[in-house]
């Protein structure tokens, strides 16, 4: 298999008293979608903060690129090529389509912005990924449907080519046809040759776009695995009591560390 596009290892969180990631290694391939699964609580989108670099680690080391590299914040993230798309924070309402793909990083004509540059830049981006829905890249966000708002959201990290993208949790809020739309467009990202982070609690989806399945339990990594190898019972299984069968973790740490 390829090296790591992005790898994280020896990862260690707490808040407080509460110990929430126990030495995790996290790893994404190019071209390849990795789903992060777990249940609620299992320290997913904690993970997906400390890769943005929103959130700091008490221990674990960083690779970009099969090197070693230093991330203090999301901006070092960002530098790398790595793009986080959430739920909601994506995008901002009262803007268009164009001045959220391009917000903080605004071409310039003169003293004044390159309105028709960032336009047609915006609406080859969308048409480069197939999104037909979107009928004016001048609408405001907050007329988009959900599955828009996530399309819009993802077509940013392909605009800025991004190599590495999350998305958490983003069919979540979605009905039958637009989270079809996203799970086409979460493939598309992988054929193009990205590294692909998919955190879902829908097994189907898992299953139809994953390569890779990394089962979190109890903020532990409990499996990490070809999503071939695996049936959606075991991976179930894996989300709910840390193992199944020869995989995963061996004694149940919530009772291993009382
Ligand atoms: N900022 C924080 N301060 C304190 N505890 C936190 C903080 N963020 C997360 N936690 C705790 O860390 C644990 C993991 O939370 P996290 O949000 O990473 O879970 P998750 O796997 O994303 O769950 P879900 O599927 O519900 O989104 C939880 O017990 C949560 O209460
Ligand atoms: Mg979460």
């Amino acid at each position: 298999m390829a090296e790591p596009l992005l790898e994280l290892r020896g990862v260690n969180k707490s808040f407080g008293v509460a110990h929430v990631l126990h030495d995790v290694d996290f790893a994404v391939y190019p071209g390849q979608v990795t789903a992060l699964v777990g249940d609620n609580g299992a320290g997913k989108s904690t993970l997906v903060k400390i890769i943005a670099g929103i959130y700091g680690r008490d221990t674990g080391d960083y690779y970009f690129g099969g090197k070693q590299v230093e991330v203090h914040g999301p901006r070092d993230v960002a530098a790398l090529g790595v793009e986080v798309v959430y739920q909601d924070l994506a995008l901002c309402d009262n803007l268009d389509i164009v001045q959220n793909m391009f917000l903080g990083r605004e071409e310039m004509k003169g003293v004044g912005l390159d309105e028709v540059s960032m336009e047609s830049r915006a609406r080859e981006t969308l048409s480069s990924l197939s999104v037909r829905t979107v009928k004016s890249v001048r609408q405001s966000v907050a007329s988009l449907s959900g599955g828009q708002r996530q399309t819009v959201a993802i077509a940013k990290a392909v605009l800025w080519n991004s190599k590495v993208v999350l998305l958490d949790e983003p069919t979540a809020a979605l009905g039958v046809a637009q989270t079809r739309q996203v799970l086409d467009l979460v493939r598309r990202l992988a054929d193009r040759g990205l590294g692909v982070v998919l955190i879902s609690h829908n097994m189907g989806d898992v299953f139809e776009v994953a390569d890779r399945i990394t089962a979190l339990y109890l903020g532990r990594v409990a499996a990490d695995v070809p999503s071939k190898d695996v049936t959606h019972g075991q991976v179930v299984e894996l989300i709910t009591a840390g193992r199944s069968g020869h995989l995963g973790i061996a004694e149940n740490p919530a009772t291993a560390t009382v």
